[in-house]
């Protein structure tokens, strides 16, 4: 699944960096908002009223269960056309669609970061597994 996002970057870039780790639900360095380093996994239900990591931060609508992560695999890229357009080349990869992207973005629609992105293009590409003859020859 690959999605063009474009980013209002001159709006983001006016947030101060507090509001932009609270929409994220990160420090930017890596660091989760309470603080534990960003190889740790935070619970968020120890935090039941969002005040350390609100409810709409990305983070936490994208993955609310850590323990339970959206089973998919995601690599973004940096797009710049010029200075006006610029955004983020997202896509993931899945074996099921309802349960890996679709889900994920469900729960991100009314996210903090949804008034400084805008989905231009993209879709979705279906990539058949590897028949028998290529896995005989691979191993
Ligand atoms: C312009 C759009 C986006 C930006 C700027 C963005 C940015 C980020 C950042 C900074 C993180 C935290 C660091 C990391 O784990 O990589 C993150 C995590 C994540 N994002 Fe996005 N993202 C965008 C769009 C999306 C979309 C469209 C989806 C899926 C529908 C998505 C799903 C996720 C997931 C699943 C995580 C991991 C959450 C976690 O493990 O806590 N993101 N994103």
């Amino acid at each position: 699944m690959i999605r063009i996002i474009r980013l209002a970057t001159d709006f983001w870039d006016r947030e101060s960096l507090h509001e932009q780790e609270r929409i994220i639900g990160r420090r930017r360095d890596g660091r989760w908002l309470d603080g534990s380093p960003s190889d740790e996994q935070p619970v968020f239900a120890a935090d039941p009223h969002g005040k350390t990591t609100p409810f709409d931060a990305h983070v936490r609508r994208a993955a609310p269960d850590r323990r339970r992560p959206p089973p998919m695999v995601r690599r973004s890229y940096n797009y710049h056309q010029g200075t006006e357009d610029q955004g983020l080349i997202f896509s993931c990869f899945q074996r099921d669609l309802d349960k890996g992207f679709e889900a994920v973005q469900h729960r991100l629609q009314g996210e903090a970061m949804t008034k400084y992105t805008l989905t231009v293009g993209g879709g979705y590409f279906f990539v058949p597994p590897p028949g028998d003859a290529w896995l005989a020859a691979a191993t």
